[in-house]
């Protein structure tokens, strides 16, 4: 399966901390983490600019008012390929305040021709912020347990003709599976171990040759595991997160470090920030 080559992002200008779905949304003392609009503003721009450098082109949904997380665009939709052509599975986001995100998502994609996929299983599914693919392997990872429910995986494996490997995360820091595991190429993926139950950790350990584990301060402050893989050569990650960072450089790949700070405060880095379809 090849890699995708469009990025699917959404403008930050609604983007702020209203409410917290997840603990890293607030501070030691309970109260919201605090946007500084400016910087997010700033930060989306040098993402998007590197996807850019990096060869993929961006399409940028417009922010909507009432809407603060639609910014972290992995989360309404789930594409895959049949016949060569992007179809989209339509989330079902776990929180009602991101419901109705979902709806710009699907007239996205109705007018750029992609088919849309409803599922009607009982229950959550929050698109590649818990259903990853291993591009290379044409392989997908499905992590349950806090936005999504396991029970919606039997019905997508029926709608992308595809096995799904299921993994039950346990910590609620690492409350979507792109907050643990990032698949960076056939046999490379970088996991926090403290996200995942004995027997899906062990399963992991037999599909990667390399399965590199990030240290949990790195997981937790720098959002290390939500680093994106763009092509099986580029990463790009989070600044600051030495340990993730030098294993990345072991293994050959080309590291691009940019600041996501503010998005960090909402519970989400480069990974969460952009959707990748062909
Ligand atoms: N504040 C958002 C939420 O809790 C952050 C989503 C981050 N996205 C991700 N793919 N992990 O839903």
């Amino acid at each position: 399966m090849k890699w995708p080559k469009k990025v699917l992002m959404a403008h930050p200008d609604s983007f702020d901390i209203e409410y917290a779905i997840n603990p890293h949304m607030k501070d030691a003392k309970g109260r919201l983490n605090k946007v500084d609009k400016e910087k997010a503003l700033k930060q989306w721009e040098v993402l998007k600019e590197t996807f850019n450098t990096l060869g993929l082109s961006v399409d940028v949904l417009p922010a909507v008012e009432s809407l603060p997380d639609m910014v972290f665009t992995a989360n309404q939709t789930f594409p895959f390929l049949k016949n060569n052509k992007t179809q989209i599975i339509l989330s079902q986001m776990n929180s009602k305040k991101r419901q109705d995100e979902v709806t710009y998502f699907s007239k996205w994609a109705n007018e750029n021709n992609m088919e849309t996929y409803a599922y009607k299983t009982q229950g959550s599914f929050e698109g590649m912020g818990d259903a990853l693919w291993n591009y290379e392997s044409d392989e997908v990872y499905g992590g349950y347990g806090f936005r999504t429910s396991e029970a919606v995986y039997d019905e997508l494996e029926q709608i992308i003709d595809k096995k799904i490997h299921r993994l039950k995360l346990v910590s609620e820091n690492f409350y979507h599976l792109d907050t643990c595991l990032a698949i960076v190429n056939k046999d490379t993926a970088f996991v926090v171990k403290e996200g995942f139950d004995k027997t899906s950790f062990d399963f992991l350990k037999t599909k990667f040759t390399h399965l590199i584990e990030i240290p949990l301060d790195e997981a937790i402050n720098g959002f290390a595991g939500n680093l994106c893989a763009v092509n099986g050569t580029d990463i790009v990650i989070q600044k600051d997160n030495p340990y993730a960072i030098s294993k990345a450089k072991d293994l050959g790949f080309e590291v691009h470090e940019i600041d996501t700070s503010e998005y960090i405060k909402s519970g989400g880095s480069v990974f969460c920030m952009k959707q990748l379809f062909w």
